[in-house]
């Protein structure tokens, strides 16, 4: 195995169309189109050594959409979504859409430090009518102040009511250098009591055979780009909560928190390689 750097590169500046970027393979991973030549290339060749990454992705994905549902059952009309991503559909604004009536309002704020996600965020943010009360940050989220403080977010969010913060499958691009316990506190510190925190972080988990080793050649090909990723397990994910209550049914496999659909074979093989949970702020 090459050598692990212990934090990721600073943010893009701009769009790099050499060097394959997290934000656009995931797009690509789920179907997407917002994703060059380079994202493709390097998404195939995960696909042919790893082929759990795509049902992972989705899976992923259908938890974010879980949250969201029970955030706004429970009264929570305030979400954030650090590392938003650019999937093309079931995005945070399109769930609570669905989800409310007319005359239900909420707010979202979407921050990602990648410009195609900025770019591509902004532009159906606009097409779906959707600029007054949702928005995009372009923010690196190991710089807690420049979101929390930034002008947008103030726009967006009202930190003296709850909040549902989501950190999917993000917190994974945060190395041990950046202190990812200590960042996540500071989020955690700034919002309401009622507010909720969810997390999904990919991991070993309890993998094992070929799709473990799948999962390392993963690792090591994230390692080259400038996204590195760093696994861990569940222990290492529950201080992320604070001692915050879990939600029933606590730290879980992805498909497992308030399951709503049956997995298909494959998908069941993808099931250990991430945790997530969510917590509620007493
Ligand atoms: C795997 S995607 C997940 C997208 C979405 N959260 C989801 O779960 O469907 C990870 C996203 O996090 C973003 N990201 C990684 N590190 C970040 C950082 N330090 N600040 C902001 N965004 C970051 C990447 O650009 C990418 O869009």
């Amino acid at each position: 195995m090459s050598e692990q750097p212990a934090s990721a590169p600073k943010a893009p500046e701009g769009v790099d169309t050499e060097k394959p970027s997290a934000a656009r393979i995931y797009d690509w991973y789920l179907g997407g189109t917002q994703n060059w030549a380079v994202d493709r290339e390097f998404g195939r060749r995960v696909e042919q050594q790893w082929p759990l990454v795509r049902p992972g992705a989705k899976q992923n994905r259908e938890f974010m959409n879980r949250t969201v549902r029970a955030a706004l059952k429970a009264g929570i009309r305030q979400f954030i979504d650090l590392g938003s991503g650019v999937p093309t559909a079931g995005n945070v604004h399109e769930v609570i859409e669905a989800e409310l009536d007319d005359d239900d309002r909420a707010t979202v704020l979407y921050v990602d430090y990648e410009p195609v996600a900025v770019a591509h965020a902004t532009l159906i943010l606009e097409e779906e009518a959707a600029t007054d009360w949702a928005g995009i940050l372009q923010a690196d989220m190991r710089d807690p102040k420049s979101v929390l403080h930034s002008p947008t977010t103030r726009e967006f969010i009202d930190f003296g009511k709850p909040v549902c913060l989501l950190m999917m499958a993000v917190l994974h691009f945060v190395g041990p250098d950046d202190d990812p316990e200590g960042l996540v506190k500071v989020y955690r510190d700034a919002l309401a009591p009622g507010s909720w925190l969810s997390i999904s972080q990919m991991s070993e988990g309890d993998g094992d055979g070929p799709a473990l080793e799948g999962l390392r050649w993963f690792v090591e090909q994230y390692r080259k780009t400038s996204n590195p990723v760093w696994m861990r397990d569940r222990d290492d994910i529950v201080p992320f909560f604070g001692g915050w209550p879990l939600l029933e049914p606590g730290i879980v496999h992805l498909p497992d928190w308030r399951p709503e659909r049956e997995l298909n074979a494959v998908e069941a093989e993808a099931r250990p390689f991430a945790w997530c949970g969510v917590a509620e702020k007493p």
